[in-house]
């Protein structure tokens, strides 16, 4: 016959030494919490520009302050340098809101099949724009001058899949021929891309 105090007694044991997980964070015990969990410094400085897309996301998620777990938000400092792009993307789990700093910035977002209509914007430093819930978006600096934006993303852990390096830049590879037909193109043109990324 089963003991049910031992059994109660048990299942709590398990659930103290079980790590619970969120959006796959592990939550901290609240009596062990410290300011530095609600902290991060990593957005003082100009984030590194010099790389093939001339633009640089920082960003601050569950991942850079623990305190952020189960809260629903997340943001980010985005760098660009002029001309530099961030490229098509999408994110998983957040709908952004993205405010321009400094410079002048071309937005961008494609709504979902079958219509796939191309919202786009010039905006000017303060201006704000919203890329809804998973859709593919892009940010160009169109300026002379660098340039510099707040993304604000409504989850903590936000997810970022960057359409070309999802597509062309998997591992292992998509097959050639898939992409090929699917891009209505040739193999050596996918073989092309694929090395590049
Ligand atoms: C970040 O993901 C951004 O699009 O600004
Ligand atoms: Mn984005």
């Amino acid at each position: 016959m089963i003991n049910w105090t031992h059994a109660t007694n048990l299942t709590i044991i398990i659930i103290l030494y079980m790590t619970v997980l969120v959006n796959g964070f592990a939550c901290k015990n609240p009596s062990l919490v410290q300011a530095d969990d609600f902290y991060f410094d990593g957005l003082r400085m100009r984030g590194n520009t010099s790389n093939a897309v001339g633009s640089k996301v920082s960003l601050v998620t569950v991942e850079q302050v623990p305190g952020l777990n189960t809260l629903g938000i997340s943001m980010a400092r985005v760098d660009y340098e002029p001309g530099g792009l961030n490229p098509p993307h999408v994110h998983s789990r957040a709908t952004e809101l993205f405010t321009v700093l400094e410079g002048t910035i071309e937005v961008g977002f494609v709504t979902s099949n079958p219509e796939n209509r191309f919202i786009t914007k010039v905006l000017q430093k303060g201006d704000v724009f919203v890329f809804p819930f998973r859709l593919v978006h892009f940010q160009r600096n169109i300026g002379n001058t660098n340039a510099l934006a707040i993304s604000t993303l409504s989850s903590q852990n936000p997810g970022i899949v960057t359409i070309a390096n999802a597509v062309f830049g998997s591992k292992p590879d998509i097959s050639t021929d898939v992409l090929a037909k699917a891009f209505q193109t040739s193999n050596e043109v996918i073989e092309n891309l694929q090395f590049k990324f």
